[in-house]
């Protein structure tokens, strides 16, 4: 919360009365859940007379038999598993890493069946003597039916086992495999990662099995609410350490397997828990581990270097509290006897919650307090407090099936926030959901591309559709959502409401959304409210930042929202109302000479519009004392303001005008806001002519800025002391360089060469690296970004080797960019996971971006082929890529993009490329219509 100003808390009485209901209900295991979105579902195909699914969602050809289908049939329920695994950190003699493998389950029969179908990916099997590839047993004196035949559906990842006879209802089987499959490098299932270390290389095998690898590396019911007990034994070479969720079982053993020497370290069994959170990582890493005397054990693994040089201390340092902190949130105990976290030199997402053994990019869990930045140590801390929160929410109550899993990361991603708010109480960490969460997900969610919260369990079948979710949606306006939900409920009735859940439900958690929460969950997108204060009018209009977009998808609730405003007039008289119809008259709302600022703190997921003369007061009053305005909202202000016009709600100028306070603006949070939004102006006019006048502007308004922070830090000597001020040194300095203040690039190029002169000490401050690698590389030759790339290839700290990735894309050399682009799609020059992140900075850069769209249409294929993890990767290309675009040839480009991919048999990135097309769409409309305008208005600021 920003200084001073606080919504007292009796403004959440009133809304109490409908704000416990959905409480209650959206933590309560109901029927109605599932009724209402059947309903839905009839509403949406008789409203249009078709069904209107967008191209993702499409369910693959129907067939009757079950292992056509991709959900598993309701007939058995495993209990638990026994599995042992061998993987081979060497390659043999085809050059190929593999792992070998057996499992058992015992499976309880809950309906009549003569069919066991199990996952099963990429794994190749032992026959038996009666040449079947599973065998069957009965448990508990049961006999078992004979095995017919055995074979497997590829298309669903299944192997199908029919027998002679039923299974018997109520009675358990144990189903035993043997099997082989390949540790590749591919960052999902059972998988390789690599390093070196004083010279000489090193393997680690490790795991990632969410969504749906889990049946890459062992036979299994892979749904989440498949939920078993997993004893796990792991066979490795002797100086490995083996880990996985539970606690390794006493003295390793020695053994020997085909004249090898291995251990064989046995696991704790797990609780009972879905197969999506398992781990086992095989590696040479070593430990740092907690000192305090707790009943949990926690313990930071990584390589030998890292962990030595002191980088996972500040992890271990956060990791007790914010353990403790939630223990006290969920008033439960940690349900585990240990907690690991892991580094791994390659890994895909940012990190995953297994439970018991988190494992993580090294990026986000390592922190140099020499070498890494504040957002380096901010990240690691939310991401440490985003895991953690889920070994309860999430991992000891599970969604029943992917389509909530908007509830699980939504709320994960929510109270990361609270956490590290813990963890770190003087940074104001808290305010920054608005940046990273709200605008976030405001951004995506304007568009009629987007999707609700929350999918129908039948749209949601496919690993493809599936690995779709995990997208801005899913995560950032679920954690707006639930953070509008928790304010008005209150944070303690929140949390009581979880307790419940937690307590009550035992292993799985559905939700049930009534009235209220619906509008939010099931339809997309969200409302701007518009308040005329000459009459107390209030409106609201679903928001959509393309003014021409036509929704085809029908609401049941008609894109209208039950909204909680808030509101002050003139820095005082504050109060509350709920919106609950399309327009309303409210008289309180009516204000005389007085302005009004509605949505305090942006704790509300929407926009706000005002009557012109309101708009009016509210930039006197920034001009004239912006203190008035609580912090957040002069941040809401500018942002409301520039996609209000962009979605030509209001005018260009008007937005263009909420920035010129600027001037005396010191804050982080107001000038990070500006800088987003303009830097939409920039990706739009940087190639044009509007691009001279922009850049005076904003020199001059950021000219005393730049001047501040130089004051206050002696001259760029010392460190600010406030955190924010920290973190806005970073926006005064790389806004100074980029429209050209004066000193702001020697400053940079100083820096740059003192550390080129003397490569072992970086003079540089850690915060502020990224942006002068930036400008020092743009201002250089060949000569400087050589040595940064060198400097690159020779780090060994995850962040720094981010931040020389990002400072390379900058030079202005087509060539250094072209040979920068080559090496990103090597393995040898740049690791497959930082791959995506190193083209699209290329893209960023004006002239490297035809350079890039060129590299990525000619080899498309063979990035998909190569970076096999799918939609993620490629749509984050598409999405970086085409940010810029903004002419119908471009378009055109875009949309022969799409036919060829749809011609061929990749299905990677589709919603990407939909949505790239409607914002290049927009951004073609926008440019025609409001260039002039901007021209104007910024060359009469210059005179
Ligand atoms: C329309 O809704 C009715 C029930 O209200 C249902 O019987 C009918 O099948 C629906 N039409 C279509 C096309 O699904
Ligand atoms: C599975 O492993 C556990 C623990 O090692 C053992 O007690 C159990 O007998 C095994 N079950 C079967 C069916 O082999
Ligand atoms: C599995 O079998 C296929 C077909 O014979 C083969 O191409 C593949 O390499 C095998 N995989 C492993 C890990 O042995
Ligand atoms: C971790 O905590 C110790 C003890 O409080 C402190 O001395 C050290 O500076 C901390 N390390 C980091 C990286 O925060
Ligand atoms: C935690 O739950 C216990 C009962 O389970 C209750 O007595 C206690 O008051 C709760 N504590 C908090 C902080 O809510
Ligand atoms: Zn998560």
């Amino acid at each position: 919360m920003g200084k001073g100003f606080y919504i007292s808390r009796p403004l959440g009485f009133v809304l109490c009365g409908l704000g416990i209901v959905a409480m209650l209900t959206i933590f309560s295991l109901s029927v109605v859940y599932t009724k209402e979105k059947r309903k839905n579902q009839v509403t949406a195909i008789n409203e249009t007379g078709m069904v209107t699914t967008a191209a993702p969602h499409t369910t693959p050809a129907p067939s009757n038999e079950p292992w056509d289908k991709y959900r598993l049939p309701d007939t058995l329920l495993p209990e638990y598993y026994n599995v042992t695994l061998w993987p081979r950190l060497v390659p043999d003699e085809q050059g190929m890493y593999i792992f070998t493998g057996t499992s058992g389950v015992a499976l309880t029969c809950i309906k009549e069946t003569n069919l066991i179908i199990i996952h099963s990916n990429k794994l190749n099997y032992t026959l038996t003597l009666e040449n079947h590839h599973a065998k069957l047993t009965g448990l508990g004196g049961t006999s078992a039916p004979a095995i017919l035949k055995t074979w497997f559906q590829t298309q669903t990842q299944f192997m199908v086992i029919l027998l002679n006879e039923k299974l018997e209802v109520g009675k358990s089987y144990w189903l035993y495999m043997e099997f082989r499959g390949e540790l590749s490098d591919d960052l999902a299932g059972f998988y390789r990662s690599q390093y070196t270390e004083n010279g000489v290389k090193k393997v680690v095998a490790t795991t990632q099995m969410q969504a749906t690898a889990a049946r890459n590396a062992f036979p299994c019911f892979d749904e989440p609410s498949m939920k078993a007990v997993f004893h796990l034994t792991l066979q490795h070479p002797p100086e490995t350490v083996a880990l996985a969720n539970g606690m390794e079982l006493g003295e390793c053993k020695l053994i020997t397997i085909e004249d090898k020497k291995l251990l064989q370290t046995r696991f704790k069994p797990t609780e009972k828990m879905s197969t999506y959170l398992l781990a086992f990582v095989i590696s040479e890493f070593t430990k740092i581990q907690s000192s305090e005397k707790t009943n949990v054990l926690i313990r930071i693994w990584g390589r030998k270097e890292a962990i030595e040089s002191g980088q996972g201390d500040y992890a271990l340092n956060v990791t007790f509290p914010i353990l403790k902190y939630f223990e006290n949130y969920y008033n439960t105990t940690y349900p585990l006897s240990k907690s690991d976290q892991v580094a791994l030199p390659d890994f895909a997402a940012g990190a995953m919650e297994n439970w018991g053994l988190v494992t993580y990019r090294e990026q986000s869990l390592f922190y140099d307090p020499k070498e890494s930045s504040n957002g380096d140590k901010e990240w690691v801390v939310t991401v440490i407090a985003h895991e953690l929160a889920h070994m309860w929410f999430g991992n000891l109550v599970t969604m029943r099936w992917w389509n909530d899993l908007w509830l699980n990361e939504g709320f994960a991603s929510y109270v990361s926030y609270l956490g590290a708010d813990y963890a770190e109480p003087t940074w104001n960490i808290k305010d920054l959901m608005v940046l990273q969460q709200v605008q976030r997900a405001f951004a995506v969610d304007a568009l009629v591309s987007s999707h609700p919260l929350s999918s129908r369990e039948d749209e949601v079948i496919t690993p493809d559709q599936i690995s779709q979710l995990f997208d801005t949606i899913t995560y950032s306006k679920g954690a707006a959502v639930l953070r509008m939900l928790s304010e008005f409920l209150t944070e303690s009735v929140f949390a009581k409401g979880l307790h419940v859940c937690l307590k009550g439900l035992g292993t799985i958690c559905t939700t049930s959304i009534k009235e209220i929460m619906n509008r939010w969950i099931l339809q997309m997108g969200y409302p701007v409210v518009t308040i005329d204060t000459r009459t107390g009018n209030i409106s609201q209009q679903h928001f959509l930042i393309h003014p021409e977009a036509v929704v085809e998808k029908p609401s049941d609730y008609n894109y209208e929202w039950f909204v909680p405003i808030t509101w002050m007039k003139s820095g005082s008289n504050m109060g509350q109302h709920w919106l609950l119809t399309k327009t309303a008259l409210y008289e309180p709302m009516k204000t005389g000479t007085d302005w009004l600022l509605a949505n305090l703190n942006v704790m509300g997921y929407y926009r706000v519009n005002y009557d012109p003369q309101n708009w009016e007061r509210l930039l006197t009053q920034l001009t004239t004392d912006h203190k008035v305005i609580p912090v957040l909202n002069r941040g809401q202000i500018i942002d409301d303001a520039f996609n209000l016009a962009r979605a030509q709600i209001i005018n260009i100028t008007l937005a263009l005008r909420t920035t010129k306070y600027l001037l005396k603006e010191k804050e982080y949070i107001p000038w990070e806001s500006a800088i987003r939004n303009l830097q939409y102006f920039f990706l739009m006019f940087d190639r044009t002519e509007v691009y001279g006048p922009l850049q005076t502007y904003l020199r001059r308004n950021v000219q005393p800025l730049f001047d501040h922070f130089q004051n206050i830090t002696s001259n760029w000597t010392q460190k600010p002391p406030r955190y924010m001020d920290q973190s806005n040194q970073i926006n005064a300095i790389s806004m100074a360089c980029r429209t050209g203040v004066k000193g702001c690039s020697e400053l940079t190029r100083m820096w740059y060469r003192q550390w080129m002169k003397n490569p072992d000490s970086n003079p540089i401050p850690p915060n502020l690296k990224n942006t002068v690698y930036c400008n020092a590389i743009a201002a250089g030759g060949v000569e400087e970004w050589d040595f940064g790339w060198q400097m690159f290839k020779k780090s060994t700290i995850a962040a720094e080797a981010e931040k020389l990735l990002y400072g390379l894309s900058c030079t202005k050399e087509p060539w250094l960019l072209n040979r920068y682009l080559e090496f990103t799609i090597d393995p040898k020059q740049v690791r497959k996971q930082d791959a995506a992140f190193a083209i699209v900075y290329i893209s960023g850069n004006v002239i490297g971006q035809p350079l890039v769209w060129d590299f990525v249409r000619a080899k498309w294929e063979q990035i998909t082929k190569d970076y096999d993890d799918g939609s993620f990767f490629f749509g984050r290309l598409i999405q970086g890529i085409t940010k810029k675009f903004s002419t119908e040839f471009e378009l055109k480009q875009l949309q022969r993009l799409k036919e060829d991919i749809a011609a061929s048999s990749f299905s990677f990135g589709t919603q990407a490329i939909e949505q790239a097309i409607e914002k290049t769409k927009a951004n073609i409309k926008w440019v025609s219509k409001n260039k002039a305008q901007v021209m104007n208005w910024l060359t009469e600021q210059s005179t």
